[in-house]
């Protein structure tokens, strides 16, 4: 009986053995034929690079204290917008390219232009996420405490030959900033003539998804501003104005110029 006892524990343990052998055979091939199938995305390099964030994304500090913009942007919106919204964006656009590790190579810049090629199961969220990331990274560094309240030289030129005066560009920027229904953003973007533009978008999409390079932006979703304007956006908007960093305007607007070449 008893030889035959451990005849029987030695077939269940053989039998267990390749089942979980079989089981995990089918789990390796199923993850091989994921790899197999994004392997072939045709990502087209591109110029419209600014930031060159790779994966795995990570939260900058802010260039400044959370208060330093005060009065006009106010430290517990600071606070929240940068280590609870921008920390959000970052973590899922990671969890996205966790699922497609063919994907981690590529810069932010190199995804969000690519979008249409991307595949269905991340491009959504890569679009809003990733788009999140770069948007507010950009963001951070396009205020300053320390802000000069005109654009420095190249850029006033540029803006007087684009808009015909600053007061001409900034009530555009305002209404772009102003009428974005929902959420989004108003920019000043550089795009494939070499010109100057005034655009918005909704979301976090990006100006690079249309070929332009951005050079100014503003938030307009209500998490950017609500705490201390609540519904009155325009007042926000017009706060913006007494915080931005034109020398990096400026520098941007250099980069631009070649990177739309
Ligand atoms: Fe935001």
């Amino acid at each position: 009986m008893k030889i035959i006892s451990a005849l029987a524990t030695g077939v269940v343990i053989a039998m267990a053995t390749l089942f979980m052998w079989q089981a995990a055979t089918e789990k390796q091939s199923t993850h091989l034929g994921t790899h197999t199938k994004t392997k072939d995305i045709a990502m087209k390099p591109t110029n419209l690079t600014l930031l060159g964030l790779t994966y795995p994304f990570t939260l900058a500090p802010l260039p400044y204290d959370h208060k330093a913009l005060e009065p006009h942007i106010d430290e517990a919106t600071m606070r929240i917008h940068h280590s609870k919204h921008h920390q959000a964006y970052i973590d899922n656009a990671n969890k996205a390219l966790e699922e497609l590790p063919e994907l981690q190579k590529y810069t932010l810049e190199e995804l969000l232009t690519n979008l249409d090629t991307l595949p269905e199961s991340v491009r959504e969220r890569l679009r809003n996420h990733a788009g999140g990331h770069f948007n507010h990274t950009l963001f951070w560094q396009m205020m300053t405490p320390n802000a000069q309240l005109l654009p420095t030289e190249k850029v006033a030129t540029a803006i007087n030959q684009a808009f015909g005066s600053f007061d001409a560009f900034k009530e555009l920027f305002n209404k772009a900033a102003q009428s974005r229904f929902g959420s989004g953003w108003a920019w000043l973007c550089v795009n494939k003539d070499k010109k100057l533009v005034v655009t918005s978008t909704p979301n976090q999409d990006t100006p690079l998804a249309v070929g332009m390079f951005p050079i100014l932006g503003l938030d307009v979703w209500e998490h950017a501003y609500y705490l201390k304007y609540q519904n009155k956006r325009m007042d926000y908007i017009t706060a913006f104005w007494s915080v931005i960093n034109w020398p990096l305007v400026e520098k941007l607007f250099g980069d631009g110029l070649t990177a739309v070449e």
